[in-house]
């Protein structure tokens, strides 16, 4: 039986991505920093990240399958979360990639983000691109999924998806930043974990896949099939992104979470989160949206109690 290390796999897409491992009869080894905190109810051999140049936690595995990422970087709170940051994630990434490299792991499947850039001011979209090169250069055989947004299986696991609909059930308007003419292209988290384990699986050279959905629409656009599913009209106003920062900040501060960076808007406005005439996977965001309305935003969705 082969063996595969998946880093996040007690969290969400990691988690779908180990059960479709087991599925198609892998030994799965979790890699986490989070063991004893989050429940492991599969039962997972779980081993520490190898936050060490040192650590050998690596040794006997044939793929490894990265999800290891932060949304955003953050502060900390005295006596709350603590701080974690981009660039701490791109350090700690470049060590378990190094990590593979000393062991020769068979093959790595790494997630990105679409549209990554060396050179953008937005260090999500770096950061993931510096990741890309630093895997390249360890000249081990990899596949890069580059996903822009995903959702299922429930709707709190979908944080964006469902704080847009929490956002329409509470607010007697909601907005767009700017025209909102830019596009997302959501992709449901088994199609993306099989793309995972099929690349896994693979033995042909390096590539690298774009691991959006079959649907995109543009932000306008999914407010309004939100609100459709959900059977609420709601007023749809273009603001400036400053002002449309100030009020998912003030509504964060409400909730205790961060609910949108300054950062995310840009790389949303900057039409990163879609790609033309891509699209994988079979399941649509609109068939999942009917499926799920009635409980599809009744609870915010929290980032920062994720990582309590
Ligand atoms: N979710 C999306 O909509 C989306 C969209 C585009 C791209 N992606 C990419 O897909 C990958 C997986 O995303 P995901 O949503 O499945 O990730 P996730 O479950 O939120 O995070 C994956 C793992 O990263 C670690 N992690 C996350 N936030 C952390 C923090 N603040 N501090 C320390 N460790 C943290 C955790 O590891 P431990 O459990 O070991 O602590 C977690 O299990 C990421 O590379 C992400 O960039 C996701």
């Amino acid at each position: 039986m082969k063996t595969i290390a998946i880093t996040g796999v007690l969290g969400y897409s990691g988690r779908y991505v180990a059960a479709e491992a087991v599925r198609r009869g892998w030994c799965v080894i979790g890699l986490t920093n989070s063991a004893g905190r989050l429940p492991n109810p599969a039962g997972y051999e779980l081993r520490p990240m190898p936050w060490s140049t040192q650590d050998n936690v690596l040794a006997g595995v044939d793929v490894l399958v990265n999800t290891y990422w932060v949304r955003f970087s953050y502060a900390g709170k005295q006596g709350g979360h603590a701080a974690f940051s981009h660039d701490e994630a791109v350090q700690n990434t470049r060590t378990l990639f190094a990590a593979a490299q000393r062991v020769g792991v068979g093959r790595v499947v790494h997630t990105g983000i679409t549209c990554p850039d060396i050179a953008s001011e937005l260090p999500y979209f770096r950061g993931k691109a510096e990741l890309e090169q630093a895997l390249a250069a360890t000249g081990l055989p990899h596949s890069i999924l580059r996903p822009a947004i995903l959702f299922g299986d429930t709707p709190q696991e979908s944080i964006l998806i469902n704080n847009m609909a929490w956002s329409l059930r509470h607010l007697p308007a909601v907005a767009t930043f700017g025209w909102g003419d830019y596009c997302l292209q959501p992709i449901h988290v088994q199609d993306f974990a099989e793309l995972a384990m099929d690349e896994a699986e693979r033995s042909e050279p390096s590539r690298i896949i774009n691991a959006t959905g079959v649907e995109a629409y543009t932000f306008r656009e999914l407010w309004r099939l939100l609100a459709r599913s959900m059977g609420l009209w709601r007023p749809i106003l273009p603001v400036p992104h400053a002002v449309g920062y100030m009020a998912a900040k003030l509504l964060g501060a409400l909730v205790g979470d961060v609910m949108l960076t300054r950062d995310e808007i840009a790389g949303l406005s900057q039409n990163r989160l879609a790609v033309p005439g891509s699209g994988l996977g079979s399941r649509h965001l609109s068939t999942w949206l009917q499926q799920h309305s009635a409980t599809l935003g009744c609870k915010y969705a929290s980032e920062l109690s994720r990582r309590q």
